[in-house]
């Protein structure tokens, strides 16, 4: 298979986190024969330096025209305590997911056996857990109308949503939901939001066509709970932007280690991956940083955008061979010395020695 990948490698640890996956990715090329090819664009903090411009046009037409665009993280420090600063990093990545269309963020939540005790939730309670959560990424209070009024003394920022918005990544959590243990949990503030009746309202009609699909709703606050409480309770959770960004968050603490999430975003064309995690200025540079999440991301865009579900397995096997091994960085386990760049030369090597052991 030949595809084209757009490379966004970001800010903080973005770049060295990004070429690990870069390097299972290669070792998947050498062992099944594809060809990828890799071309990278600026994006955060790195394009505002060079350009001026978060996300500049020349990134854009990268993404367009490839077939899968690979994310490391954005954000630098200089900007966060600027208040006043008029062109932002975290502008760039809301600029690319609405100008490519990326409507659905998709954050699988699983655990591993091995990382039990790294949770700040008992084992007993995180052992098992396995949920997906579908957040909807172009719309809502993210996007809506703000402004000041009152001479800069009232803001406001509007939360809209239409049907069609709505439609789109509830029929995506329920194609998911039939793929799993058939349950799907609406999370929501019907109970003050208008937006959030209209959720419903979709959610409710198009449960007619998945009858095969256990739906319930749940209010975010309630939610929120939940997932410290009982978090194995959920299968697959649908829920608007802002919620489904902090709740996506809570969720992934509780799995022990943020460093391991990937993520995709997805729309009508090209599909975005990216690890969950920051940019995690603290640790830039210094090749110490889990790139798992970066790696597994390439895993769910192999899958997801190419349709290659073995080559993503033998992905996802190397990672949590690596992990059994203890071949971990010291967000795992503090005594551990293997860097970043020596994780993602041992996942390559596994992919290509194709062999169930590896030794440390
Ligand atoms: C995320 C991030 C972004 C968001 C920020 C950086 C704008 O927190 O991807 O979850 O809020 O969507
Ligand atoms: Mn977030």
């Amino acid at each position: 298979m030949e595809k084209k990948i757009a490379v966004l490698k970001g800010d903080g640890i973005g770049p060295e986190v990004t070429d690990q996956a870069l390097k299972a990715l290669k070792a998947i090329e050498q062992v099944y024969g594809h060809k990828f090819s890799y071309t990278e664009g600026l994006i955060g903090a790195v394009a505002i330096d060079a350009t001026g411009n978060p996300f500049p046009d020349a990134t854009f037409e990268v993404c367009q025209s490839a077939d899968a665009i690979l994310f490391g993280a954005i954000g630098d420090p200089k900007y966060d305590n600027d208040p006043k600063a008029t062109v932002r990093p975290e502008q760039g990545l809301l600029k690319m997911r609405k100008s490519l269309g990326l409507f659905a963020n998709i954050r699988p939540i699983n655990t591993y056996k091995i990382l039990a005790n790294a949770s700040p939730l008992r084992a007993d309670l995180v052992e098992g857990v396995d949920f997906i959560v579908f957040r909807e990424l172009i719309g809502g209070i993210y996007f809506g109308e703000k402004g000041r009024r009152d001479n800069g003394n009232v803001a406001f920022d509007n939360c809209t949503y239409s049907k069609e918005e709505v439609i789109r990544v509830s029929t995506l959590a329920f194609e998911a939901a039939r793929n799993r243990r058939k349950k799907l949990t609406l999370v929501d503030k019907a109970n003050v939001l208008e937006t959030s009746r209209l959720w419903r309202e979709v959610v409710k009609d198009l449960s007619a066509k998945y009858s095969d699909v256990e739906v319930d709703c749940m209010f975010v606050d309630n939610a929120a709970m939940k997932i410290i409480q009982n978090p194995r309770y959920f299968d697959v959770i649908v829920t608007e932007n802002m919620f489904g960004d902090i709740i996506t968050d809570e969720a992934s603490v509780i799995t022990g280690s943020l460093g391991m999430l990937p993520s995709a975003s997805i729309g009508s064309k090209t599909g975005l991956y990216e690890p969950i995690h920051g940019s995690y200025p603290e640790a830039a540079g210094k090749n110490i940083a889990n790139p798992n999440g970066s790696i597994l991301s390439a895993a769910m865009l192999l899958e997801m955008s190419f349709g290659l579900r073995e080559e993503a397995a033998a992905i996802r096997n190397a990672v949590e061979n690596c992990l059994n091994a203890g071949i971990v960085t010291m967000d795992i386990k503090k005594e551990s010395k293997y860097t970043t760049s020596q994780i993602g030369d041992k996942v390559a090597e596994f992919i290509k020695a194709k062999s169930k052991t590896l030794q440390a």
